[in-house]
């Protein structure tokens, strides 16, 4: 079982999303899937030969930065649009089916940005709709008909007899109304699709797969008590009981008594759990390093050569088990788009790894659908409902160097964060401390103080991939301030972030 692959989608009909590096991939994916038909992400220079053999029920073109006209611009292998699978080009996606097939693209001063109003050809009812472009389809190619408009642009057009689709808005995001309807009929009405992906018969399936990848060998398991890699833990246990180890490392970048909480549920469980204390190894490899991205591929190796420390100790284990998940995939560059960040279970994946093998039984699913498969093995409701935690923890919250002082500066801001967020009734979907690296002029006791900054970060989100600040009550705001202040000697001034993903990322680093 290798990456991206894994027995979910034997036998599904699978549409494909062809990635031009649109920062929306995922979503597209993702509400094919909700549609009940299995996506992948592929890069957007996959052949039409490749294609062909993946045999796929639909296409969709992603969006992305370029223009048609730039030499460099991410392209398509043309050919693909001659397959006689139906295609549905989004935003950069319509440019180059009109580009390719003898339409006009043209670039505009202004473009659209935000929500647009929509008016379908057909007299249906108006609607808004996510637009955020400057190139514009100033003509479609000959066969095509213009299905909708905006006041000022094209934004729609079809073919049907070549089974051509495109729309210059972005239907797979909540902010286009009825966009989810969109997609949905792209796959019913137009790729014929039967819906026949559903996540009942994922945990059967997946523990068949597993014994017979694994057979008789030993597999240690990466647990770190989050979400994903808890999941994994009780697949894994279903599977190979017996042969199962997990290693949960702590690598002293927990949030306040979380390490001892995820020991104790652990060791509770029918699971052979081994707990790791490498604080001092994990600061001694960050010592004066402060760019993230050299952050996160360390703290991944470090990880893996406690893994395999542990594995030697523990006799011949050739299987190194992670609870990965699509979107670490796709977001460490797995598929075409920019590496946003290093997921420090993928990009810090060592080329000289001990283990011969790695199991990520989870690869293919979204967040969503992974709690989904965690409520089905009747994993505990807190635990499988958490918000999620990064895996290089507090050291990417702190920005610069970590150092074991700023770690317990920040621990102790960020409990107080939780403890106050955390009791309203509707609690943001993530919500937590960074401690920047910005000193600010404050006075405490009548003395000047020059101390680092706090920022409180709260967002909500159905998918972590793009997210909108909470607007938290001020009284709470106040709240969290008046207590940090108070109890965090070495902090006298705290900022809130009021940020959404796009442009900011959720964490800081
Ligand atoms: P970003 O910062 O990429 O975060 O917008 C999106 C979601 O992913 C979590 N996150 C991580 N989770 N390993 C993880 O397991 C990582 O390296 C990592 N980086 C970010 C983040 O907390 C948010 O929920």
């Amino acid at each position: 079982m290798s990456r991206e692959q894994n027995t979910l989608n034997d036998g599904n009909e699978t549409v494909l999303v062809l990635d031009f590096g649109g920062q929306y991939k995922e979503l597209i994916a993702r509400s094919v899937r909700s549609s009940g038909v299995y996506s992948r992400i592929v890069p957007g220079t996959t052949s039409a030969a490749e294609i062909r053999a993946l045999n796929p029920i639909g296409i969709v073109l992603t969006g992305g930065p370029d223009s048609v006209y730039d030499p460099n611009a991410a392209k398509c292998d043309r050919e693909i649009l001659a397959l006689g699978i139906p295609v549905l080009g989004i935003c950069y996606g319509m440019q180059l089916i009109c580009h390719y097939l003898g339409g006009k693209v043209t670039k505009q001063d202004a473009g659209e940005y935000g929500k647009v109003r929509v008016i379908p050809v057909s007299g249906d009812k108006p609607f808004l709709a996510l637009m955020s472009h400057r190139d514009v389809v100033e003509k479609v190619p000959e066969g095509f008909r213009v299905t909708a408009k905006t006041k000022d642009y094209i934004a729609a057009a079809e073919h049907k007899e070549k089974k051509l689709y495109a729309v210059q808005f972005h239907p797979e995001t909540a902010h286009t109304e009825g966009g989810a309807e969109i997609i949905k009929r792209f796959l019913y009405d137009v790729c014929g699709a039967k819906g026949d992906y559903q996540l009942d018969d994922y945990i059967e399936k997946t523990v068949a797969e597993i014994k017979k990848e694994v057979g008789s060998d030993k597999v240690l398991l990466g647990l770190s008590g989050g979400v994903d890699s808890s999941v994994c833990a009780a697949l894994l246990s279903r599977a190979v009981p017996n042969q199962l180890t997990c290693v949960f490392v702590d690598h002293g970048f927990m949030r306040q008594n979380e390490g001892d909480e995820i020991e104790k549920i652990f060791s509770k469980r029918q699971l052979n759990f081994v707990r790791v204390n490498a604080k001092e190894r994990f600061l001694r490899r960050l010592k004066s390093v402060t760019d993230p991205e050299l952050k996160r591929k360390i703290i991944g190796e470090e990880f893996v050569r406690v893994f395999e420390e542990e594995a030697a100790k523990l006799g011949d284990i050739p299987y190194l088990a992670q609870g990965t998940i699509y979107p670490d995939i796709v977001e460490s560059g797995g598929s075409a788009g920019a590496v946003i960040k290093s997921h420090h279970n993928v990009g810090g994946l060592p080329d000289n790894l001990k283990f011969s093998r790695v199991l990520e039984p989870l690869s293919n699913l979204f967040k969503d659908e992974v709690r989904v498969v965690g409520h089905k093995l009747n994993l505990p409701k807190k635990l499988v409902d958490r918000q999620p935690f990064p895996g290089p923890g507090l050291a990417i919250r702190i920005i610069g160097e970590v150092t074991d002082e700023k770690l317990a500066v920040l621990r102790q801001a960020d409990l107080i964060v939780r403890e106050i967020i955390g009791k309203l009734k509707r609690k943001p979907d993530q919500y937590f401390a960074v401690l920047t690296d910005t000193p600010s002029v404050g006075v405490k006791g009548d003395a000047r103080t020059f101390d680092r900054v706090v920022a409180v970060r709260a967002v909500n989100t159905c998918d972590f991939m793009t997210c909108e600040y909470a607007p938290l009550p001020h009284k709470i705001l106040g709240e969290i301030s008046a207590r940090i202040t108070a109890e965090c000697t070495e902090i006298s001034r705290i900022v809130y972030d009021i940020t959404g993903k796009p442009p900011a990322t959720v964490e800081w680093e």
